[in-house]
């Protein structure tokens, strides 16, 4: 598992560049995913959203437009730049319809009560945790009964994708956010701790431990991401 204040000192140095960096290397897919979990989380019509590992704020963004039931969206994360870059683009984004809130938190430790929110997301953060399990069973604790859970994350793609995505991964990634990022070394963690997340199947099992009872994985995009759908029970 990565350590967390390594992965803070990583986000900090690429904050400012983080967005750029995303739409280059997904070639904006990152977009249609958020996309796609929010229309996922807009038919569990939820009122309180927590985003966690929030980073820049485009799953808050994307959740604001989309989910015509929510009234409050929190994004939380430990990263302080990222924070402020996700702040200066709520400046910008004319949203008032919702409140949204951006707060410095640690998923390992979240400063809500129990069953204080009706659904969370967590994109592309799961795999950054140090200790996944002690963040899935603070996701359960805060959710209300009956809540659902989505994990926006990589996985392993389908076979015969497989050998592209890894060059692209290993070879690829490191050089083009090197340009974008100044930082070629950094990416490389990005590299790493996707090609060490567990599979559809091993995560699964992974969120049922924490509490979970019916989980359930879409794959996107030959498989490269997934969204798991977890529900506490009633
Ligand atoms: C790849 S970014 C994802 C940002 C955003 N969710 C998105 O879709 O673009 C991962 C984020 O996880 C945050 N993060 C990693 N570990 C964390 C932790 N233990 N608590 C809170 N945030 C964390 C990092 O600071 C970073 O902003």
């Amino acid at each position: 598992m990565p350590e967390a204040q390594a992965v803070n000192r990583f986000f900090s140095s690429i904050a400012n560049r983080y967005d750029l960096a995303n739409r280059v290397m997904s070639g904006g897919m990152d977009i249609l995913w958020r996309r796609r979990l929010a229309r996922m989380v807009a038919s569990e019509s939820p009122h309180d959203i927590l985003d966690l590992a929030t980073g820049s704020g485009d799953v808050v963004f994307t959740l604001a437009r989309r989910v015509p039931t929510a009234k409050t969206i929190q994004g939380m994360d430990f990263c302080v730049p990222m924070l402020d870059e996700a702040r200066s683009k709520l400046k910008k984004t004319g949203i008032h319809h919702v409140q949204i809130s951006f707060e410095q938190a640690d998923c390992h430790q979240l400063p809500l009560p129990d069953a204080s929110v009706d659904a969370i997301t967590i994109a592309f953060g799961l795999r950054n945790l140090e200790d996944r399990a002690q963040g899935l069973r603070e996701m359960a604790r805060v959710l209300r009964p009956g809540g659902c859970l989505f994990v926006l994350e990589f996985t392993q793609p389908y076979k015969w994708m497989r050998p592209f995505y890894y060059f692209y991964l290993s070879k690829i990634i490191p050089v083009v956010s090197g340009w974008i990022t100044g930082d070629r070394e950094a990416y490389r963690y990005l590299s790493d701790s996707v090609s060490a997340f567990p599979d559809r199947n091993q995560l699964s099992n992974e969120i049922r431990n924490a509490g979970f009872s019916t989980v359930s994985a879409t794959p996107l995009t030959a498989s490269i991401v997934a969204i798991h759908r977890a529900q506490l029970s009633s």
